[in-house]
């Protein structure tokens, strides 16, 4: 009896340890940023049915190519299509442009504004190009999942039109830790500041989560536009009569309500590209 006893007292020792062990595992895989080992946590694919595909994507050498106008006469197309991953931004076109920004899309991460821009031109964006992955961020307002989100819903209904569509959303969690990320960089409560986070922002994240060596192609510095001899390039490569990059940055960067501190993000990625393997390519950033 007495040894009964005491060997029931080992089991259930041995069984708690092992269910210790597989808790610590669970909560490690939850806690995990980037949590590899199960897919990307903070992407969500839209389906017509139930919504539970995280993003699988992993890759060893991403490009991240701006949008921005330094990518104008670079040539740099060659040199980006050669990246195993190759990440772009809202609808930014490689049509006419292949010379200076490449020609492969493996992924594009767009802004809920940039949607009906895709929606105009839906057959080349979801048809033809069904071998990109889409990433989506947008406000809980757009994005919510009940009927009431107007972005959702459209995006929805693309899912349910084009079968092969690769569509993700960037999860409301994902978005809480990016503004987390923001607050602990800067100090600033970001939505107290009265700015939104850029597509830029949310492309640095996702890169940073699923990249293990990121080439930064066409982003300036945050002290380029108060260099003196800075170049006045358009604000994005594909529209050439808007207000210049660096007018256009000055302008949001002190903008009271709704703008984007593109300048401020820039200082937030200086600091991550000493901790993350990330080189800044055009006009390259000395750390
Ligand atoms: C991209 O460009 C390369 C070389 O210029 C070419 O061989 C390839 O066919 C192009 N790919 C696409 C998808 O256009
Ligand atoms: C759709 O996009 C492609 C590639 O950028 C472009 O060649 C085409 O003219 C666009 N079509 C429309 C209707 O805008
Ligand atoms: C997508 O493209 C294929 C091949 O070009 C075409 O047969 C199909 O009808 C298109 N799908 C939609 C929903 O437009
Ligand atoms: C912000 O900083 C706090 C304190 O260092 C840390 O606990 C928290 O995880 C950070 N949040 C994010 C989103 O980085
Ligand atoms: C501006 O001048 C600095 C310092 O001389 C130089 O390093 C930089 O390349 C110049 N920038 C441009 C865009 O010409």
């Amino acid at each position: 009896m007495k040894y009964q006893e005491k060997h029931c007292w080992l089991c259930l020792l041995s069984l708690s340890l092992l269910l210790l062990f597989w808790l610590g595992h669970l909560i490690r895989d939850l806690l995990s940023p980037a949590g590899q080992s199960n897919g990307l946590r903070g992407y969500m694919r839209i389906t017509p049915g139930k919504m539970d595909q995280v993003l699988h994507m992993h890759c060893s050498q991403c490009a991240l190519v701006s949008s921005s106008g330094q990518m104008l006469g670079a040539g740099l197309g060659e040199e980006i299509d050669k990246v195993g991953c190759v990440i772009r931004m809202n609808n930014a076109p490689t049509q006419g442009y292949e010379k200076d920004v490449g020609n492969r899309t493996s992924i594009r991460v767009v802004s809920h504004t940039s949607v009906p821009l895709l929606v105009k031109n839906e057959s080349y964006y979801f048809n033809q190009s069904a071998g990109t992955i889409y990433v989506f961020w947008g406000p809980e307002r757009n994005m919510r999942q009940d009927g009431h989100g107007h972005t959702f819903n459209t995006l929805l209904k693309i899912a349910k039109k084009y079968a092969n569509v690769k569509i993700y959303t960037v999860t409301r969690e994902k978005i809480q830790y990016c503004d987390g990320v923001f607050q602990n960089e800067t100090g600033k409560n970001r939505m107290k500041t009265g700015a939104f986070l850029s597509t830029g922002f949310f492309t640095m994240i996702l890169a940073i989560d699923m990249c293990d060596s990121i080439h930064v192609y066409g982003m300036i510095d945050y002290n380029y536009c108060s260099r003196a001899n800075h170049s006045v390039v358009p604000y994005h490569y594909y529209e050439r009569n808007r207000l210049n990059e660096c007018r256009m940055y000055h302008v949001h960067e002190h903008t009271q309500r709704g703008g984007h501190r593109f300048i401020t993000e820039k200082a937030i990625y200086a600091k991550w590209a000493t901790r993350h393997k990330m080189e800044f390519k055009h006009p390259s950033w000395s750390l």
